[in-house]
């Protein structure tokens, strides 16, 4: 499930074609694809191996085993795609750990591992078009990833499991995957862990086993996910479900040590969804949640699909940000990182918005508190609607700079067509894609006002905007 592609993967190619041959030679290894290989990379350049070219994958269904004292993960990936091409050849990402088979159909696939890349070559060409199934078979002791602004992304061990998360390139440590959000898909994910942990995806829980010492939960997302947004974190958890009066079924995992904390503010789950409901349109999903792992080193939480993954007990602030995500990221996806601040401006103005309406400062002085900053200032080093590259991502500029340009834009047009502007966004997109150019589109068409200049500059233009 990908959408039309704007840049395509041979983009690579024009861009080599310009550079001096000695470069060429040197980035021998990342030579052109031919036209019946997979390209490793979706053409991000943020990150140019995330994701790959040639098919578009529909379903995950990953069955996993982790020994939470061996740390040893074994597990088995059944991959339901289609060929956007001919395909003798084709690219997985996934990062360390052992891959023992790979089967395409029936049949059993040659395969090699250069880099993130896991590189499949089936026995018979794939034609264009063709709906085929990748099953790998793999184990080894999962280890996260340093992303670029040198936080830990991915199967990130803690005392009583792991936290798994994947924003922007953790996917691929621990499953194979076509890692970039431009293929969504839906999963089923089973996991097994030994008997007192438990162990937590999105979407719905279909069964729970115990036997022989060992607990087996099977997940299920129908909605499409993107890879990033996968999880199956395993933990001692105090777990609680209700069903909200909207019909939407939560499911809490609480590790014992942050239950205090955080139990005033997962109190208030539903009644935040409510309130998003209203303003952004009906929740996206079936299933919500929380996932409040005790895992103090990681420094964030993740808008994992239908149940946001906290590294400690939330604040209300971060429960309101990563459920508003559940619309801005997860429901309306990215094509590029490049235009993140889609989905972290939204949801820290949602933050804004939240306290505006709950008795706290208004969104006007969020505003004004920050645009005091000196021109000097970390919050002005980049604009938000292109950060430059992927260590900027989450930087300041993107979420603060980011909210700035919604509020900037809610001034222009009124209330009455902000709301309506972001409510069209979320209905539009629901399930799909969409890019700034999109946005700022939809904006004039709902506004009737031509705001192109103005959110330019919020958005792309370097150092402190002019306000008006
Ligand atoms: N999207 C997350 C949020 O809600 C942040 C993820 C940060 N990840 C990272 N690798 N630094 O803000
Ligand atoms: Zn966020």
């Amino acid at each position: 499930m990908t959408p039309p592609h704007r840049q395509p993967a041979r983009h690579r190619t024009a861009v080599l074609a310009t550079v001096p041959v000695a470069v060429a030679a040197l980035l021998g290894a990342a030579a052109p694809a031919g036209p019946t290989t997979g390209a490793p990379g979706a053409g991000d350049p943020y990150f140019p191996l995330s994701g790959n070219g040639g098919y578009d994958v529909r379903h995950y269904d990953l069955t996993l085993r982790y020994d939470t004292t061996s740390r040893r993960l074994d597990a088995t990936a059944v991959l339901t795609a289609r060929a956007t091409q001919r395909l003798t050849r084709f690219d997985l990402d996934l990062s360390g750990l052992k891959v023992t088979a790979v089967t395409v159909g029936r049949t059993e696939a040659g395969f090699r591992r250069d880099g993130q890349e896991l590189v499949v070559t089936p026995r018979h060409a794939l034609r264009a078009g063709q709906e085929f199934r990748v099953t790998v078979a793999y184990h080894g002791t999962p280890k996260p990833v340093t992303d670029p602004d040198g936080a830990a992304d991915g199967w990130i061990p803690t005392d009583d499991g792991a936290f798994v998360a994947g924003e922007p390139q953790g996917a691929m440590t621990w499953f194979p995957t076509n890692g970039h959000p431009r293929d969504k898909a839906s999963y089923d994910i089973t996991i097994t862990v030994p008997k007192g942990r438990t162990a937590v995806a999105g979407g719905v829980l279909l069964s729970e086993r115990t036997a022989h010492g060992r607990t087996t939960f099977h997940w299920r997302e129908t909605q499409p996910m993107a890879a990033y947004l996968a999880t199956a974190t395993i933990g001692k958890f105090q777990v609680e479900r209700y069903t909200t009066r909207d019909g939407i079924q939560v499911y809490n995992a609480v590790d014992a040590r942050e239950a205090r904390a955080a139990a005033p503010v997962l109190k208030k789950l539903p009644s935040v969804l409510e309130w998003e409901s209203k303003l952004f349109g009906p929740y996206p999903f079936r299933a919500a949640g929380s996932i409040v792992d005790h895992a103090p080193d990681v420094g964030y939480a993740l808008e994992t699909q239908t149940r946001p993954l906290y590294d400690s007990a939330p604040g209300l602030g971060t429960l309101v940000h990563e459920n508003a995500h559940q619309w801005f990221g997860d429901s309306v996806s990215l094509t590029a990182w490049k235009d993140i601040w889609l989905n972290e401006g939204f949801a820290t103005y949602a933050e804004w918005l939240y306290r505006e309406q709950h008795g706290g400062r208004s969104a006007q002085q969020a505003f004004d508190a920050l645009y005091a900053r000196p021109a000097s200032d970390g919050l002005w080093a980049y604009p938000p609607g292109d950060p430059g590259s992927g260590a900027h991502i989450f930087g300041t500029p993107v979420y603060q700079r980011g909210a700035m340009a919604l509020h900037e834009l809610r001034r222009a047009v009124g209330d009455r067509d902000f709301f309506r502007i972001l409510r069209a966004w979320a209905t539009a997109h629901r399930a799909g894609h969409a890019t700034t150019a999109q946005f700022v589109r939809l904006a004039e068409e709902k506004s009737g006002k031509s705001l192109k200049e103005l959110l330019h500059t919020w958005l792309y233009a370097p150092g402190k905007p002019n306000s008006t």
